[in-house]
Parts: structure tokens; C-alpha cells; sequence
């Protein structure tokens, strides 16, 4: 039998290309050689995003953007947090095993509390209880889908041990392996796209390509990205070129090796170094966009698609709440 993975997905919208090269991407390969599972962290979302409107909108996003980049959901489990009743019921229960000590030692509580301080404003103050028991309903997530492996990032790792900790004191209070013990599958070299201005792509650097844009406005971002003032006669560096540097991302090496030696012949300005980026690039993009549109068009069916998904996962769902109540005493 397939290990089971599984990947929990913020619907925090507009996605970019530093996304889908850097997580969307590899979290679908991972369909390849897992029993995969792939979930709208919707209830997760709600504790930063208090504006209906838009996080409504973007949960709907971010299933295109998925569906869009080539999640099958006839070959995988995809669904929305919020339509697993067993998560919230299994989250309480795994709060009786939560040691409060364990969740005041959880980074992102603690830098909220430190920011606080900091500004010498109550340690408390703009902390809700979603944030401070975040790696609870993380642990249920995880642990409700008998997940074997859960791939995240450097930054998500203690969660995950904070699920097996919760998991391990609950095995060995029953004496059985009633849960299973996840692990985290750290992506070692995910690499991180670049921007617009070279540094991390990232929305909150505002140097973003997104992913779904129309060919327009893709055309005329790829334009802005930076460059220095060589002319056009002059040979380029197409290693130091943070044009060639995206390039790479939509093309082969033999491409690349070619597109490499026009810059180092010189007579390739910069304007014409971006086209072919944004050549390479729409290539690649236009049919997921495409795919991306029909599906925003059709919300509905995209809707169906997320129901047909919690109703492949409910049952193995209840099927763990159903173990843990028996040995609980609770059935
Ligand atoms: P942003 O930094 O734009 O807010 P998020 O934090 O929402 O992006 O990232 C969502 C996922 O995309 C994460 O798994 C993250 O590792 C990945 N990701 C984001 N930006 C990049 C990037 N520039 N390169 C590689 N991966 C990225
Ligand atoms: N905390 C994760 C993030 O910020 C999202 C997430 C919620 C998740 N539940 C999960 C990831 C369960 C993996 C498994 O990206």
C-alpha cells in the first residue's frame, strides 16, 4: 500500500509563480508516489482574514489556481477544512492531551507575543485564540488522515512535531497505537524564485509575477523586472541576468544554452531578453490560465468538485474520530 501524504493549503490568493514553482508544483508530483490528500485550509485562514468577501474569494482562488496547475481530484483526496466536521471534533479531543506549556512554546505565538512586548503594549493584545491553538487544528488535520508524511517548509516543521508529541502522549496513555505519528517531508531544495528586483518573490514584497494574469498584464509585468544599463551591443552575463534567471524556469537546457549565447555575442538588449522571457513564460501559462478561467467562470462546479472530495474523505475521517472515542471510553 501507498504512504499517505498530506498537504494543507492557506487560501491567502493571488498566486505567483514563486508559489506554484516553489509548492504547487512539487506538492503535485508528490501524487505520483503517494496516496495524496490535498485540503483548503479554510477554518486556519479565518483567524488573520476577517473580511468575508475576500476570503470567500480567495478559497475559491486558490482551488482554480490548484485544479488550474493539474490536480486531478479523480486521483486524489481534495477538499475544504471546513467541510470535515471530524476535524474540529477530533481537534477537541486532542486539546485534552495539548499541554498549554507545549502551545506557549509555538514560534508564531511567540513572536506575537515578543512583537508585543517590544512595543510595550499588553503581551496579549491582538492574539486570538485560533493563533495560539493553531498547532492543534494543524495536528488534527494531519493526524485525522492517518497521514504518513506531510511535506512543509523549514518554518512549519515544529507544527509537526508538535502533532507527534500530541499523538505520541495519546498512544501511550492507551497503551496502543491509536494515531499515527506523522513526519514532516522538509523539501531540502525547494528553490526560491526570484522577483522582479532579484530578491525572494513574495506578495508582501510586492515583486510578484502572477500566476493567472492575463497575457497583457504578464507581458507588461515581465517588462518591469530590473536590469542594468548595458546597451543593447554590449555582451551580457545571462548568470548575473535576473531576466535569464526566469527564464530558466520555463525553459529546457537546450533553450537555455541558446538564449545563453546570444547574450554573451552582445546585440540582445534588454527589451528583447524579456520578450523571450515573456514568450517562455506565456508558453507555459497560457494553457493553466485558460484552464484557470473556465474554471472561476463555473463556481458551482468548482464547488461540486470540493463537496465530491469531503465526501471521499468523511468517512476515513469518522473512522478515526470513531477509534479514538472507543479508546477513549467515549463510543
Ligand atoms: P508569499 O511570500 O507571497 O506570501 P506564501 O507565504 O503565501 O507566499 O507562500 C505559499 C507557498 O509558496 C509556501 O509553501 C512557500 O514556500 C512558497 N513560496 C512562496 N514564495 C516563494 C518563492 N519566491 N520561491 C519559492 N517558493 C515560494
Ligand atoms: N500551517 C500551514 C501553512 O501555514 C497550512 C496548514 C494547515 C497545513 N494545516 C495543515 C499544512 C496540515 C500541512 C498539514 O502553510
Amino acid at each position: 500500500m501507498k504512504e499517505i501524504s498530506l498537504t494543507g493549503i492557506k487560501p491567502t490568493g493571488d498566486l505567483h509563480i514563486g508559489n506554484y514553482f516553489g509548492a504547487i508544483k512539487p506538492a503535485l508530483e508528490l501524487a505520483k508516489t503517494y496516496d495524496a490528500r490535498y485540503f483548503i485550509a479554510d477554518y486556519h485562514a479565518l483567524n488573520t482574514m476577517k473580511n468575508p468577501v475576500e476570503l470567500n474569494s480567495t478559497i475559491r482562488q486558490v482551488a482554480a489556481g490548484w485544479l488550474a496547475a493539474g490536480l486531478d481530484p479523480e486521483k486524489v483526496i481534495f477538499y475544504r477544512q471546513s467541510s470535515i466536521p471530524e476535524v474540529f471534533e477530533l481537534t477537541t479531543m486532542l486539546m485534552a492531551f495539548t499541554s498549554k506549556g507545549l502551545m506557549n512554546r509555538a514560534h508564531a505565538y511567540k513572536a506575537a507575543v515578543q512583537e508585543n512586548n517590544e512595543r510595550g503594549t499588553d503581551p496579549d493584545a491582538g492574539i486570538n485564540m485560533g493563533l495560539f491553538t493553531y498547532p492543534v487544528l494543524m495536528a488534527a488535520d494531519i493526524i485525522l488522515f492517518d497521514s504518513d508524511v506531510v511535506p512543509v517548509g523549514r518554518d512549519q516543521v515544529q507544527h509537526i512535531e508538535m502533532a507527534q508529541d500530541i499523538a505520541q502522549a495519546i498512544n501511550a496513555n492507551y497503551g496502543k497505537p491509536v494515531l499515527k505519528i506523522p513526519r514532516a517531508g522538509v523539501q531540502e531544495y525547494s528553490a526560491v524564485v526570484t522577483g522582479l528586483d532579484g530578491r525572494k518573490m513574495s506578495k508582501s514584497y510586492g515583486n510578484t509575477i502572477p500566476l493567472f494574469a492575463p497575457e497583457k498584464t504578464l507581458r507588461k509585468t515581465i517588462m518591469q523586472v530590473v536590469t542594468n544599463s548595458q546597451a543593447v551591443e554590449e555582451p551580457k552575463d545571462p548568470d548575473t541576468s535576473q531576466i535569464f534567471l526566469l527564464y530558466k524556469l520555463f525553459s529546457d537546457a537546450e533553450e537555455q544554452a541558446a538564449l545563453a549565447a546570444r547574450y554573451r555575442a552582445g546585440g540582445m538588449g534588454w527589451g528583447e531578453a524579456k520578450e523571450e522571457l515573456f514568450r517562455a513564460a506565456n508558453r507555459e501559462l497560457a494553457p493553466m490560465r485558460e484552464r484557470y478561467d473556465a474554471i472561476m467562470a463555473d463556481i458551482p462546479a468548482l464547488d461540486k468538485i470540493l463537496e465530491q472530495g469531503a465526501e471521499k474523505a468523511r468517512p476515513i475521517a469518522a473512522a478515526t474520530v470513531n477509534r479514538f472515542r472507543k479508546a477513549a471510553g467515549i463510543d
